[in-house]
């Protein structure tokens, strides 16, 4: 790799400059393990960007795209279609809480998030109630970094630089995340339902009249993985259908297996009005993602419209003949594979796993659900984040690829991780975090 030119590229979300002096580099993928440049083999602890659901290189998802590419390589999206793109619709409506069967593609979680809020302006426009524009998210939700998703996110960082061109008329609740009441809880924390509450406080400052949608991570993934509390969700569902408000589920992380079920709407038994989702949707072989609406709003905004486009909205690769031979074979090995319910007989022994390293040095948190684990570790003094992000690059030296976010390791492996796997996981994490100061 001497040869390469690391200038011209632009990385996203990286330290470019440190990244350039020490890079780590990636050049093969096969089952749970990535190859490294150097010939490494490293466990995927993380499926990549939480997206490799099934595993990397699988044959079946290969084989699909590549029969597609030389089939059809591109239809147009608006005005015309092709088969596969319906079956797709399909297949992911048939995985989707009972209800939500009207699946719009978009080719990422980002796209999704700015679909989903552009649904529910629509709708309420088409019910006539067009004075609905205020959308609500959460302090430190991560929903991309669309201008939407920007502004209903909660991660200060990812907000401030573009802070006087967010959209107007957003407002937040408060997050759930309390070391007090709720550190090392296995699984959904018990207190913390009446955080919730919140949301009636913010609905009664704004008037409901006004609000369009919430929007949450039913667990909140990126921020470093807090778990709803017990009752949690069913309260925002109880408030915001009170008020003729919809409720939106970011999906992206939890869908396709991450908590052992299809999406954490099936997981938690609270269903959402509109559910976005990507990564896991197409294994990540090919960008995609998408939106599924309960029929109700879909049908709302659809007979709005007497003849014509009912929504202006779409990317030119909606539903990309390539994502979509990865997605009905991504969701073939899910179903034949019965990977969701392996995900979660499976997470016992990785929530037991998780906990071990309550005792290891630094550790202040553990926290976990289904195949999704945040170990957060207390801040060196002075040096906020140096203590994880060696952690980070120490587990990568010796064969593991963790994420960090803040002071947290997050841990999300394909969901294909055998118990040995999960084992030498967290050991890992243990006996790296035992060398550092
Ligand atoms: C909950 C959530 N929403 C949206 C996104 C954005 O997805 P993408 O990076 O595909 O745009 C992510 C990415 O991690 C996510 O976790």
């Amino acid at each position: 790799m001497a040869d390469l030119d690391l200038s011209h590229l632009w990385m996203p979300f990286t330290a470019n400059k440190q990244f350039k002096t020490q890079p780590r580099l990636l050049t093969g993928a096969s089952g749970m393990h990535y190859t490294s440049s150097d010939g490494r083999q490293i466990l995927d602890g993380t499926a990549g960007l939480w997206c490799v659901n099934a595993g990397h290189g699988r044959a079946e998802i290969t084989q699909a795209i590549a029969r597609q590419a030389a089939e059809l390589d591109y239809a147009p999206a608006f005005q015309l279609g092709h088969p596969l793109v319906f079956r797709a619709a399909t297949a992911v409506a048939e995985i989707m809480p009972k209800g939500m069967d009207r699946i719009f593609f978009t080719n990422s979680g980002s796209e999704s998030v700015d679909t989903a809020l552009k649904i529910a302006l629509a709708y309420h426009r088409a019910r006539g109630e067009g004075q609905r524009t205020r959308l609500i998210g959460r302090e430190r939700g991560y929903h991309g970094v669309g201008f939407g998703g920007i502004s209903v996110g909660g991660i200060s960082p990812n907000r401030k630089v573009y802070s006087g061109a967010l959209l107007p008329g957003v407002d937040h609740i408060a997050h759930t995340h309390n070391l007090e009441k709720n550190a090392f809880s296995k699984g959904q924390p018990a207190w913390g339902a009446e955080l919730a509450d919140d949301l009636e406080r913010v609905i009664a400052l704004h008037d409901p009249s006004t609000i369009a949608a919430v929007i949450v991570e039913p667990l909140a993934g990126s921020t470093g993985v807090l778990v709803p509390p017990v009752g949690y969700l069913e309260r925002l569902r109880e408030i915001t259908s009170k008020h003729g408000i919809l409720l939106i589920f970011d999906e992206v992380i939890t869908a396709f297996g991450r908590l052992g079920a299809a999406t954490a709407a099936e997981r938690f038994g609270v269903t959402p009005d509109i559910l976005t989702m990507a990564k896991g949707l197409s294994n990540a072989a090919v960008p995609c993602g998408a939106v599924a609406v309960r029929r109700e709003v879909h049908d709302a905004v659809v007979n709005a419209t007497a003849t014509g486009i009912e929504l202006f909205h779409g990317y030119t690769y909606s539903g990309h003949p390539l994502a979509m031979a990865a997605v009905v074979a991504t969701l073939d090995i899910y179903r034949r594979e019965d990977l969701f319910k392996r995900a979660a007989e499976v997470s016992p022994v990785f929530e037991a796993a998780a906990h071990a390293l309550k005792s290891a040095r630094h550790v202040v948190d553990v926290r976990n659900l289904g195949l999704v684990a945040g170990i957060e570790l207390k801040s060196r003094d002075g040096a906020v984040g140096a203590r994880v992000t060696e952690v980070f690059q120490k587990c990568f030296d010796q064969g593991l690829l963790v994420r960090y976010t803040g002071e947290t390791l997050a841990v999300s492996p394909p969901v294909i991780i055998s118990e040995a796997q999960i084992a030498e996981m967290f050991e890992r994490i243990g006996s790296v975090l035992a060398t550092v100061a």
